[in-house]
């Protein structure tokens, strides 16, 4: 698989530590935590930082080619702050998942999911793994789990809990697509 990272990478490591086969890493932050994870762990990692590029469609062209020039079969978002352009999703429909820091579909579309959840008072939020379609957060769901928002509860120690079911969920979300796609290959 390969993974696109913006952040600080914890998705990734907790793969990488679980044993999953990462072929390659795309970030278009190179400074950012998971591309330093990737370079310490000598994976491949593709530095597709905008600036570098005329258009979204150029650099996402090139993530597209640096992806499968290393047989990436199932791409998974994990922290990925961009939106693929139409170009990368033809490439790898319904081969790209996506981990979202809510039960979605509520508090879908944006990054700060989990401090609206805190604001909204919501007695639970959660984390979602789902496929990427065109829709922003809306494509068809794989796995969820939900995570209850605790009295006193502060943007970072409900983010840590959030991120604690991400690192299971997304594993199991893993396997479910391998399963999909391996099925795919024997003409299923
Ligand atoms: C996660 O909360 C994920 O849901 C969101 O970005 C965060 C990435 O965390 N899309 P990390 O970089 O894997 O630590």
């Amino acid at each position: 698989m390969g993974v696109c990272v913006s952040g600080r990478g914890s998705n990734l490591r907790n793969l990488v530590e679980r044993g999953f086969d990462v072929v390659a890493v795309a970030s278009n932050r190179p400074s950012c935590g998971g591309a330093a994870f990737a370079r310490e762990h000598g994976l491949p990692l593709g530095e597709l930082s905008q600036k570098s590029f005329a258009s979204a469609e150029d650099r996402d062209a090139a993530m597209r080619d640096f992806f499968t020039g290393h047989r990436v079969e199932l791409v998974v978002d994990a922290g990925y702050d961009r939106v693929h352009s139409q170009n990368f999703l033809a490439a790898f429909t319904d081969r790209i998942i996506n981990v979202h820091p809510s039960l979605l579909p509520e508090f879908g579309g944006g990054m700060d999911a989990v401090e609206r959840a805190l604001e909204s008072r919501a007695a639970r939020t959660g984390a979602t793994v789902h496929v990427v379609t065109r829709d922003l957060d809306a494509g068809p769901i794989l796995v969820q789990e939900a995570v209850p928002v605790h009295e006193g509860d502060t943007v970072e120690t409900l983010r840590q809990r959030v991120h604690e079911a991400e690192h299971r969920i997304l594993p199991q979300a893993i396997r479910l697509m391998e399963a999909r796609l391996a099925g795919r290959g024997q003409g299923a």
